[in-house]
């Protein structure tokens, strides 16, 4: 699930803006998706240096070839055991998340690898409506800086303890719906979670058939989390006889999310928080909120203080060397740090203590960098790269998705946040934030054999492996959705963040890779000890000013 646009974000701890195939490019390899030959059939070309890319050509509508078809962007990371036990499927969370930024950091595919393995090709797949997988649904279509304006000052600077900015709130998103409604074509419509597993199914049938197989009993290889599971579920829900290795991770209540209003998954959060404070008390100097003798519980008021006081008064930041213009910010800009520093500890922990530290003294100076405020957003003029934004695929994928079962009220809109404030503290105030799509006024409607409509028990031909941390700030329903399916199994690593690979534990991959291997679970109740040490990395300083114009904002990072 992404938040914002930071998503399993958990991630990618490093990962660089700049895709390093951009620096150094091999002209024998294509180096633009414009260079992938489009087929439909699976027919995969060099590109980006290390990698093969294939673009299939897919209908938009399977029962339905009039309305024509679509392209679907494959990249593959060949297994370093040749030949490969075969081809599985990554998808790394959204709606609207795409794999490619994985496979530009050698380190974030290296944690996958250490997952998965050396025996099994991994293929990033962008699903329909995202990055470089078509239909379109980027609302501003050319106009990335304009986008990217738009996206950061309509959708930021929300308060749900204020009515008035609830009620802003509410009609922007509103406003929001009736543009897109006007700017995207109806192929809008096919890009849905449904249609997304049907071309799961598609790749699995012509990757047979291009290997001389037959393509009747194809099965699709999958690691799929957060959103991906959501995607991975919906697969097995349709197609249960095609499961092959399906690899479940950071589970969503995916009947959640069919219904829309995105409100059961904040259920550990605030026991991600109480982790928080207690790996610093035990951290020593290196979290920024120890001091001799502190515990958890002094923490947890020290954090509470500052709370207080942003919500009283928020904390100026008008210093030059910092920002380009004067920036304020409230407890909404600290709780958005706090929720994404949950997604994954050990990259954001450290460097969460020393914003709040600062903050006890009224120094904003690291917030307002992690905030990304203060920086004047590059101008269409400057030719700003073509970037890809996550916002507008998230919604409309997820409007599709839901189908108009969860529309808001300003009234309900209101109940939303507050019910959100209920299960969790400390976040609960962001988490509906452009997480909760806001679907009246788009006129966007999938196909009746494109819309998912009930999670029934099914038997897989293969049982499903269900993996999560034991503590997942936003999707903690590994029990709930492996009731789904008789048979799977669920295995659990004693770690905080979204998403396994927060963390390394040699425990969980060589279950995971017996798994692929065999197809054999982990025994139940199975909780594995891992390298989780979330205050191990060094905080990050303020930087000063930058004079170059941020690019990619904060809010369309994955
Ligand atoms: C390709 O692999 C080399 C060697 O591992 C690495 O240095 C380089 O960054 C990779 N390039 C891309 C685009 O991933
Ligand atoms: C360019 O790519 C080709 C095909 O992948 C590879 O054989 C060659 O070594 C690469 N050249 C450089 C300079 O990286
Ligand atoms: C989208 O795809 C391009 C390659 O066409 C890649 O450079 C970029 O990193 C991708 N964006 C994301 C957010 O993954
Ligand atoms: C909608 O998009 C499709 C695919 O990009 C294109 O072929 C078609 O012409 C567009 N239709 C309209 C009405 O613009
Ligand atoms: C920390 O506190 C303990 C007990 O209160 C004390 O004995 C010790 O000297 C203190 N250490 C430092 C570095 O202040
Ligand atoms: C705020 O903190 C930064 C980083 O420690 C420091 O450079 C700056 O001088 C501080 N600002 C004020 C007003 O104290
Ligand atoms: C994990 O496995 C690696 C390689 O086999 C080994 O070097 C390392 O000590 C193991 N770590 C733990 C914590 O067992």
């Amino acid at each position: 699930m992404i938040y914002r646009y930071t998503v399993l974000s958990a991630l990618l701890a490093s990962a660089s803006a700049t895709p390093l195939a951009l620096k150094r490019a091999n002209l024998t390899t294509a180096q633009s998706w414009k260079d992938v030959p489009l087929s439909s059939d699976l027919t995969y070309v060099p590109c980006f240096d290390n990698f093969t890319c294939a673009n299939l050509e897919v209908p938009l509508d399977y029962d339905n070839p009039d309305v024509g078809t679509t392209n679907i962007a494959f990249i593959k990371y060949e297994a370093l055991n040749q030949p490969a036990k075969g081809d599985a499927i990554f998808n790394p969370g959204g709606p609207g998340g795409s794999p490619m930024n994985f496979f530009w950091d050698p380190s974030s595919y290296g944690l996958l690898r250490g997952l998965l393995g050396d025996d099994w090709n991994i293929v990033g797949m962008d699903p329909r409506g995202v990055n470089n997988s078509g239909p379109n649904l980027d609302c501003f279509d050319g106009h990335p800086a304009i986008r990217d304006f738009y996206e950061i000052q309509a959708f930021s600077d929300i308060d749900p303890r204020s009515s008035v900015s609830i009620s802003k709130y509410f009609e922007t998103s509103g406003a929001y719906g009736t543009w897109c409604s006007q700017t995207l074509n109806n192929t809008a419509n096919y890009a849905n979670t449904p249609a997304t597993a049907r071309d799961m199914l598609q790749y699995a049938e012509k990757l047979a058939e291009s290997q001389g197989e037959p393509s009747e009993e194809a099965v699709v290889n999958y690691y799929g989390a957060s959103y991906g599971t959501a995607l991975g579920t919906t697969f097995a829900q349709m197609f249960p006889e095609r499961v092959g290795k399906f690899i479940i991770d950071a589970v969503q209540d995916v009947e959640d999310y069919y219904f829309g209003s995105w409100s059961k998954n904040l259920l550990q959060a605030d026991e991600a928080v109480n982790a928080f404070f207690s790996y610093c008390a035990e951290a020593g100097p290196n979290c920024a909120l120890y001091r001799n003798g502190t515990t958890a519980d002094d923490i947890k008021q020290r954090l509470d203080t500052v709370l207080k006081n942003m919500e009283d008064s928020p904390v100026t930041v008008a210093d030059p060397n910092f920002v380009q213009f004067p920036v304020v910010l409230t407890h909404m800009d600290l709780r958005g740090l706090i929720l994404t520093a949950l997604y994954n500890p050990p990259v954001y922990w450290t460097s969460l203590a020393t914003v709040i530290s600062l903050l006890e003294e009224r120094n904003g100076t690291l917030l307002v960098q992690f905030a990304e405020k203060g920086k004047m957003p590059v101008a269409e003029c400057d030719n700003p790269p073509d970037t890809y934004s996550t916002i507008d695929p998230k919604l409309l994928i997820a409007c599709n998705d839901n189908n108009k079962r969860f529309t808001v009220t300003e009234e309900s809109l209101a109940a939303l946040f507050m019910g959100q404030r209920d299960l969790s503290e400390y976040v609960g105030d962001v988490w509906p934030i452009v997480i909760v799509p806001q679907c009246r006024n788009l006129r966007f409607a999938s196909p009746p054999n494109q819309v998912f409509n009930k999670f029934e028990v099914k038997e897989t031909k293969s049982p499903i492996l269900f993996i999560d941390n034991t503590i997942d700030p936003v999707t903690s329903s590994y029990d709930q959705m492996s009731a789904f399916f008789p048979g799977s199994g669920i295995l659990l690593q004693d770690a905080v963040g979204h998403g396994v690979i927060v963390t390394t534990s040699n425990c969980t991959s060589s279950y995971v890779q017996k798994y692929l291997e065999t197809l054999e679970l982990p025994p139940p109740d199975t909780v594995c000890e891992t390298d989780f040490d979330p205050f191990a990395a060094p905080a990050a300083g303020a930087e000063k000013r930058s004079v170059v114009p941020r690019t990619v904002p904060f809010s369309h990072r994955m």
